[in-house]
């Protein structure tokens, strides 16, 4: 939901802003700016579509000196994507420039008061304001001007700042979207997320909610609302440059999903010691475990589905009663949270403002919030009670895959550790599982393995206008994410049902050659699944299996099988989600579509 980065130093900042963009254009990709200080004015340069529009405009940034910047790639929310709503934005006498990362939703009553007093806009952004407030604030005092406008703002805001009367200072400010600062060989930078620093440091400060920033080239002073100077603590950041990097495929989407294996086994690897799962930042003693009676997963879109997966992970395997909710609808409903409850909230970035809000209410009601949380420093890792991470490393793609995975991998350990502790299952028992989840990842390998094959049969479905995904239990589960990725990506509409619940009114949809992706996993679910493949399949449906190895029965009521090695049943997800992300892929790559930027999205969705 837009990225924004900022620079002061010895080096030529236009250049280093459109590196950082590009490593943040994951964000928002529908217009993109930057406004440099050349040595006497500051000079903005922006345009509608992607970051290389921007770079050619700008000859790759050669064409503005000056070491003092600011940038922005943007995600639309107030003001379609044009070049006079793209970021940054000035006031009118141009001495001061504001790129913005969130919603000011106050702004239409700031915008008439603004009005009232002779300010002329020229955007339809909410982000203008902000360049007006300060323009109307500033009397000579930069810090003076920022906090005044904050206590007027109500919304969420990351913001870069530049005012031409101090071409040796910049300032940032953070409420409520994300933004962190550190020290450069020789200068200081702002960035709303780590890839965009890597390159230059891994020490890394994560800006608070209404705290202020002010960089110069050799230092970083913070300050709170009132303007009163804070310290704060650098964090190391352990990923690896190159991470953050194509590497030689195709897409981010590929190298992520070819990422897996490791994802997977860096996500358990640490937490399983001489047999016993060790889950060291729990923040739970055996007693804390066997009181729970209720678990609520919270999360938005792939993070939610693995949290459908694990409902009857946690329910079949520990006994555990377990509500999923959208983090979106949770936050409003007046969720019923009891004593011992336990909430777990999942999200890749971090920073989901529906589930960074969601977390909020449940503390405010009183129960203790579990975070998986893959961004380290991120908003909902710093307020849950206890963090697990996962440590899939950076993910570029717009659509998860590896963080998915990693998700899914957190879930079962939790689960078979809360089973153990609880006595549903034996510790042999225990040991089966971990001897499975060890094997995923050359599992999660070979699957990779079979690419072409798949990529074969996508693309004999580049024409389809619908396609429909089946499961049953956990398989309804890993349904809901093939069709995501489906659709996310190649703009196929699709769906995803629980087999069982398509004849109650979808099957109307099923015509001659209608694709259907039928997921059978389940051993004791099987049978169902046939009869529910034979039902389309006699309406004119083409079946496409996914299923384990073993399973000949399913050829019969299918027109083409993929199978899945062999694992315990609660793990299936992590093996059948792989060629359903291989198929999605190579459909949007047939119909060459943008796969790691699709249109209309953005990565980290930090705005309701
Ligand atoms: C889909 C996808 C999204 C995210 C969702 C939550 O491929 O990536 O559905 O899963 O926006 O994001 P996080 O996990 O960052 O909270």
């Amino acid at each position: 939901m837009c990225g924004i980065v900022g620079y002061i130093g010895s080096k030529q900042v236009a250049p280093i802003l459109l590196d950082g963009l590009e490593k943040l254009e994951y964000r928002g990709y529908d217009s993109a700016g930057i406004a440099v200080y050349d040595g006497e004015n500051i000079k903005t340069v922006k345009s509608v579509g992607r970051l290389k529009v921007l770079s050619e405009l700008t000859h790759e940034g050669s064409l503005l000196p000056g070491t003092l910047g600011i940038g922005h790639t943007r995600w639309a929310t107030h003001g379609a994507p044009s070049d006079i709503n793209a970021h940054p934005h000035e006031n009118a006498e141009q001495t001061i420039a504001v790129v913005h990362n969130g919603i000011i939703e106050n702004y239409s009553k700031l915008k008439g008061n603004l009005e009232k007093k002779g300010y002329h806009f020229i955007s339809d952004t909410d982000t203008e304001v902000i360049a007006h407030l300060l323009d109307y604030y500033y009397k000579g005092n930069p810090l003076e001007a920022i906090t005044k406008v904050m206590h007027r703002m109500e919304g969420s805001y990351a913001l870069g700042i530049i005012f031409k009367e101090y071409p040796d200072e910049f300032y940032a400010v953070r409420k409520d979207s994300p933004l962190i600062t550190g020290h450069t060989q020789e200068g200081s930078i702002i960035a709303s997320d780590v890839p965009a620093v890597l390159k230059y440091t891994r020490d890394v400060y994560f800006i608070e909610n209404e705290e202020i920033v002010k960089l110069t080239k050799d230092s970083i002073s913070f300050y709170n609302v009132d303007g009163e100077e804070i310290q704060k603590e650098s964090k190391k950041i352990e990923w690896d440059v190159n991470a953050a990097e194509k590497g030689g495929y195709e897409h981010f989407m590929l190298k992520e999903m070819y990422e897996q294996p490791k994802a997977v086994s860096d996500t358990f690897s640490p937490r399983i010691k001489n047999g016993e799962i060790v889950i060291e930042e729990l923040n739970m003693s055996e007693e804390d475990i066997k009181k729970i009676r209720k678990i609520t997963i919270v999360a938005c879109g792939s993070a939610y589905h693995t949290g459908v997966t694990a409902k009857y992970v946690f329910e079949g395997m520990a006994r555990i009663p377990v509500e999923v909710d959208v983090a979106s609808e949770f936050r409003y409903r007046n969720p019923i949270l009891e004593e011992d409850t336990l909430v777990i909230v999942i999200s890749q970035s971090g920073e989901t403002a529906d589930t960074l809000a969601a977390l909020r209410e449940a503390q405010k009601r009183g129960a203790k919030v579990l975070g998986i949380v893959n961004v380290v420093g991120s908003s909902i890792a710093r307020e849950a009670d206890s963090v697990m991470h996962t440590w899939a490393g950076p993910e570029i793609a717009v659509a998860t895959t590896k963080a998915y995975s990693a998700q899914l991998i957190a879930l079962y350990l939790l689960a078979t550790k809360f089973a153990g502790v609880r006595g549903q299952i034996t510790g042999d028992e225990q040991k089966e599982i971990l001897d499975d989840i060890q094997r995923l990842p050359v599992q999660i390998e070979r699957l990779l393995e079979n690419k072409k094959n798949i990529q074969k049969f996508a693309n004999r479905y580049l024409a389809a206008d619908q396609v429909f995904f089946i499961g049953r239990g956990i398989d309804y589960g890993i349904s809901m994410e093939g069709s995501l990725k489906l659709k996310e990506i190649s703009y196929i509409h699709s769906e995803a049902y629980a087999a069982g619940e398509l004849k109650h009114g979808t099957i109307s949809l099923i015509e001659e050659g209608t694709l259907v992706v039928s997921v059978s996993t389940q051993k004791d679910l099987y049978k169902k699944m046939i009869s529910n493949m034979e039902e389309v399949r006699t309406r004119g449906a083409f079946v496409m299996a996914v299923s384990v190895e073993g399973n000949l029965e399913v050829e019969k009521a299918a027109d083409y099988v993929l199978y899945i090695p062999k694992t315990n049943k609660y793990l299936m997800n992590s093996l059948a989600i792989i060629p359903l992300q291989l198929f999605g892929y190579y459909i949007a790559v047939g119909k060459g579509a943008d796969v790691d930027k699709p249109r209309n999205l953005a990565k980290s969705v930090t705005v309701e």
